[in-house]
């Protein structure tokens, strides 16, 4: 059996007298999408900033690769290979398309860079279409689009995407979530954040349901169903 390509165990976080991750254990296989659904607070954007470093553990064990990283730097992280599309797009809006995608390929070598940006382009047509653009001037959408081509600059093998589709029309949420899928298809695994439980459940082979602080349910997608869901997120049965 192969190792898992991440595996977390009893992790715990604590913001001040707040816990918001209460000893949650989670594995991804390599060249899979897991989703990690769950309602408001429930502590997927807590997991996902330990995960790139940006958050002190009370307690547990992250190891990527087989590596242990739960202390290494952020910036490390980037480079052994993963990376992290934040909640709410953030994309640097007085910078141009071209700038930000730049940026995000911080940690390559130089002479790769152009490469990483045709990859980029070839996902996202318009990103190259609007290269000069301020990327405060993209719709939202685009901004997205941007943020998740900024992440893939680094190269990851491992990608955690914070909710992608947030916020956006719902033409833009399918191509978005197709454009997930197309990622793990070209061999990026990803550990995707979503409180569009069912668009996340629909592409994912595997599926945690977070509820404060607390993994509650944890299977295949398909064995998920509306009336399940409803009990996973409320925490009582209807
Ligand atoms: N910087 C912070 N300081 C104090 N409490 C925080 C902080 N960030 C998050 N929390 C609390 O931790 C809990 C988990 O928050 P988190 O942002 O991880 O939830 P989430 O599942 O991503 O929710 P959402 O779907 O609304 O993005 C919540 O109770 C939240 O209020
Ligand atoms: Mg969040």
């Amino acid at each position: 059996m192969t190792a898992p390509m991440l595996e977390i165990s009893g992790l715990t976080v604590r913001y001040g007298p707040v816990r918001a991750l209460n000893n949650i254990s989670l594995r991804v296989d390599r060249g899979t999408i897991v989703a990690l659904i769950g309602s408001n607070g429930a502590g997927k954007s807590t997991t996902l900033k330990a995960l790139s470093g940006l958050l002190d553990l009370e307690g547990g064990s992250i190891s990527f690769e087989g590596e242990p990283i739960e202390r290494m730097a952020a910036e490390k992280r980037v480079a052994r290979g993963m990376a992290h599309v934040p909640e709410g797009r953030r994309v640097f809006p007085r910078m141009s398309v071209w700038e930000n995608l730049q940026l995000g390929g911080y940690t390559r070598p130089e002479s790769e860079i152009s490469e990483d940006l045709d990859h980029v382009v070839s996902l996202f047509p318009v990103l190259g279409e609007r290269r000069r653009q301020y990327a405060g001037t993209l719709s939202g959408g685009e901004q997205q689009m941007l943020a998740i081509g900024r992440a893939l600059m680094s190269r990851p093998r491992l990608l955690l995407m914070d909710e992608p589709s947030m916020g956006l029309a719902p033409q833009m949420v399918e191509l978005i979530l197709e454009t997930v899928t197309a990622i793990r298809d070209e061999g990026t695994t990803v550990l995707l954040v979503e409180q569009n439980a069912a668009g996340a459940i629909r592409l994912s082979d595997y599926v945690y349901v977070l509820r404060v602080g607390e993994i509650v349910h944890q299977s295949k997608g398909s064995e998920i169903d509306d009336e399940l869901l409803k009990t996973l997120y409320l925490g009582h049965d209807l």
